[in-house]
């Protein structure tokens, strides 16, 4: 394999320790300086270890540093060529305020395995892996598809659990999915964690639907693929110096539906660990001088792992 496990194994201290930098910042109204602490600790890691790797999802440009800006190169060169996805703290507002799910993601796959995309919005539809592929569709209408998932799972409207992103761009959705007698769950902010939550029953969400962000939408691909998941996503591009920077990324169809295998191929690690406690694991614990985090790992078809550390203080 290329992903190596001593790869796998660099990324989940790497996030952990970018988790750990914003512990200090958790509940102190202060998003950017916990954007800032993680950002510095993420690419200081990443710079050692043995890769030549080049970040192909990141926040912003160049001229938008100190963020991890697409583009990036990043390791000492000296190891496999690899795409990368950061987004050090998903939920800089959680973080702020301290509230539950906050966490440090990174995936990566092979050089040219990735997709290489700008920000900006996207439009997203997932279900778990017992819904065939290709069933439902973001351009199908919300009654249809909630047909669609009923007919499949033989679930009533009022036994299904729809995740959405609670904004005023919405308001369509919602009220359509209120008319159907759907269940809604709503988020305040972190669609990564919320399109995982399709992937395992014990989560009660049967799907997640609506705009959220598009770098967001890459990295819960990542996961999603191997976890046999379905992901279907469509680029909002607004202004006309993002559709030129979408078409200089190599985008020529702006309207493209993008399908699991469109964002994602080969092999891929995917990690995400926890600052505050959320559905998917537990945010940093600081006892007896020691930080535990909790970071849940994808790899290529290995399942959902929960990988627990410890770090001390020094
Ligand atoms: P940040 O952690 O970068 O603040 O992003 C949080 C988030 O909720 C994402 O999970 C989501 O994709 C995006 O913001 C939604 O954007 P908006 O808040 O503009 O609707």
């Amino acid at each position: 394999m290329k992903l190596s496990q001593e790869l796998l194994n660099n990324l989940v201290k790497i996030t952990s320790n970018s988790a750990i930098a914003c512990y200090p910042y958790i509940g102190k109204n202060e998003k950017i300086l916990a954007d800032k602490a993680a950002t510095d600790v993420m690419r200081d890691q990443l710079n050692k270890l043995n890769i030549d790797g080049k970040v192909v999802i990141g926040e912003g440009e160049l001229d938008e540093a100190p963020m991890l800006y697409i583009g990036e190169i990043l390791g000492n060169g000296n190891g496999p060529q690899i795409d990368i996805a950061v987004d050090p703290v998903e939920g800089t507002n959680f973080v702020a305020k301290n509230l539950p799910g906050s966490m440090s993601v990174l995936a990566v796959a092979e050089k040219g395995n990735l997709l290489n995309a700008p920000e900006t919005y996207m439009d997203k539809i997932v279900t778990g892996n017992h819904i065939p592929y290709g069933s439902m569709d973001i351009d199908f209408t919300v009654k249809k598809n909630i047909n669609i998932y009923s007919e499949i799972t033989g679930k009533k409207n009022s036994e299904i659990v729809v995740c959405i992103l609670n904004r005023p761009r919405h308001k369509k959705i919602i009220s359509e999915l209120k008319k159907l007698n759907v269940n809604i769950k709503f988020l305040t902010d972190g669609d990564v964690s919320a399109a995982l939550l399709v992937s395992d029953k014990k989560f009660n969400v049967d799907i997640y639907m609506g705009i959220g962000g598009g770098p967001e939408g890459v990295i819960a691909a990542v996961a999603l693929n191997t976890l046999g998941c379905n992901f279907q996503g469509r680029f909002l591009f607004k202004t006309k110096s993002d559709k030129r920077r979408a078409k200089e990324m190599g985008i020529k169809d702006l309207n493209k539906k993008y399908e699991i295998n469109d964002i994602v191929k080969g092999e891929s690690i995917f990690c995400a660990t926890g600052i505050t406690t959320g559905d998917l694991m537990n945010g940093v614990i600081l006892k007896n001088g020691k930080y535990v985090t909790e970071t849940i790992v994808t790899h290529n078809k290995s399942f959902l792992e929960l990988v627990k550390k410890e770090v001390s203080i020094t």
